[in-house]
């Protein structure tokens, strides 16, 4: 049944539940609500809805669900997937007022806190009690960690402390037909019933509206090292990487950077402080983290001894907390750079760790097949590689032609090595066409069924996940 269109007695059925400035049809706002960061899309929402309290989300679904009328949660539109992007119009249910940190628990190391609070407000609190919630997303400076919870993201420092869903305990949600309801409990373990609570996690805002959100905590770690490796061979730094875990260290980081994408982050944020001779092809940025600097130090020297083996340059061990900063700002803004630089579209592959060196040996093949170029780097100590591929000199007709068969048979090879084809954006709009690549008809029907159970109509996130 095609979704119904927004009349003026639905726009006063929201003016009953919320009040007149929080329901909003103004093209300025409309038009905020229409894209998010993933490449240049852009579907504008008929009306933007922003509620404050539970009640109000659960009036809201319930008279979209009676009306046939599609809702798409916002965040801080920072995904890379097109999650929040409402491709069939109909409400953006905008969760920027839920931005309360409810409770912070230090007995049990918990917090509950709404879901939009901006990742890093959310960890300098808890830093300030002595606790630490470590999954730190490249935007954690805008994200909202409700976004983090439906996208299930990850980061830098997942490859030592993993990623949202090993923190989640307990979700407060509003279920597409308005009905409200906790999906756990808040304790470390649970072998109660079915999880509920993880299968909101990374569900890209298509079962349910999350309201409250209540994580485990750990202790705050006292110190940390950062260096930056540079390799003369891509291929070589990947291999570097196993090298480091095998001989037994887990470092808080393990990043990597091809050339472009550190120079073009230079670029962007404006800086010459770092040295990058030419024959430098990649780096690794590479964090270890505890409580005690002596343990530190020797981390980072056999690490050091580690990545030597290799043709590397001079290592760079930051000195100071502005370099640190200054490194894991030029880390960060990689995304925002190549945006800026080019047409471009975003792949986030992931592969068991050892077959890395396998797949950028294969994103090159491909891009040279098809005649695309790629800016690759991303979370390699977690086998996740984000391949930027860059429109540059590639004509309109192949970039909307060619291009999709290259990413197919990208993330086919992914699929052969192991991996499969999100590590930690989402399926969200733009990759829904390849998931027959990373899942059966059985397991896709599964999780149809799984969504036709929490929403028979259809009307939450609509056009998301599943092919059409
Ligand atoms: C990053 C984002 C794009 O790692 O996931 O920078
Ligand atoms: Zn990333």
């Amino acid at each position: 049944m095609p979704f119904h269109k927004i009349q003026p007695e639905d726009i006063s059925a929201f003016k009953t539940i919320l009040a007149d400035k929080y329901v909003l049809v103004d093209e300025e706002q409309l038009d905020r609500c229409a894209s998010d960061q993933t490449e240049d899309l852009h579907y504008s929402p008929e009306i933007v809805l922003r509620p404050d309290t539970v009640e109000e989300v659960g009036s809201i679904m319930k008279y979209c669900n009676e009306h046939n009328i599609p809702v798409t949660p916002r965040g801080a539109g920072t995904g890379l997937s097109g999650g929040a992007l409402p491709v069939f119009g109909g409400v953006v249910l905008d969760m920027k007022r839920f931005n309360r940190i409810l409770k912070i628990d230090k007995r049990n190391f918990q917090v509950t806190t709404e879901p939009g609070v901006i990742t890093q407000v959310l960890q300098e609190t808890l830093k300030e009690e002595g606790l630490f919630y470590p999954v730190d997303p490249a935007s954690k400076g805008s994200c909202f960690i409700g976004g983090n919870v439906s996208e299930n993201s990850g980061g830098p420092r997942a490859v030592k402390y993993g990623v949202v869903k090993d923190y989640v305990l307990n979700l407060e949600i509003v279920m597409p037909n308005g009905d409200i309801m906790w999906t756990g409990a808040n304790v470390l373990k649970n072998a109660t019933g079915y999880s509920i609570t993880q299968l909101i996690v990374g569900s890209e805002g298509t079962l349910g509206v999350i309201t409250k959100i209540v994580l485990r905590l750990i202790p705050a770690v006292k110190y940390d090292l950062l260096m930056l490796v540079p390799f003369r061979s891509p291929v070589e730094a990947c291999a570097a990487v196993n090298a480091i875990f095998l001989a037994g260290f887990t470092p808080s980081a393990l990043e990597f950077m091809e050339r472009e994408a550190l120079e073009w982050s230079m670029k962007y944020v404006q800086t010459t402080s770092i040295r990058l001779p030419d024959d430098i092809a990649a780096h690794l940025l590479i964090e270890v983290d505890g409580n005690y600097m002596d343990e530190l130090y020797r981390d980072a020297e056999a690490i050091s001894q580690i990545v030597q083996q290799y043709d590397v340059d001079e290592i760079l061990f930051a000195d100071s907390h502005e370099q640190k900063q200054m490194l894991w700002t030029l880390r960060r803004k990689v995304g925002e750079a190549v945006k800026s630089n080019s047409v471009y579209k975003e792949e986030d592959t992931v592969v068991p760790r050892a077959e890395l060196p396998e797949l950028l040996k294969i994103v090159k093949a491909i891009g040279n097949e098809y005649g695309f170029k790629s800016v690759c780097y991303g979370h390699t100590g977690d086998g996740n590689l984000h391949v930027n591929i860059v429109k540059g000199e590639m004509s309109d007709e192949d970039w909307k032609t060619k291009l999709p068969s290259g990413i197919r048979q990208l993330f086919k090879e992914v699929v052969r090595l192991g991996g499969t084809i999100s590590g930690e954006h989402g399926i969200g709009l733009v990759q829904k066409d390849y998931m027959d690549i990373a899942f059966s008809e059985v397991q896709m029907q599964l999780m149809k069924q799984i969504k036709q159970v929490f929403d028979p109509k259809g009307i939450l996130n609509p056009g998301k996940i599943f092919k059409s």
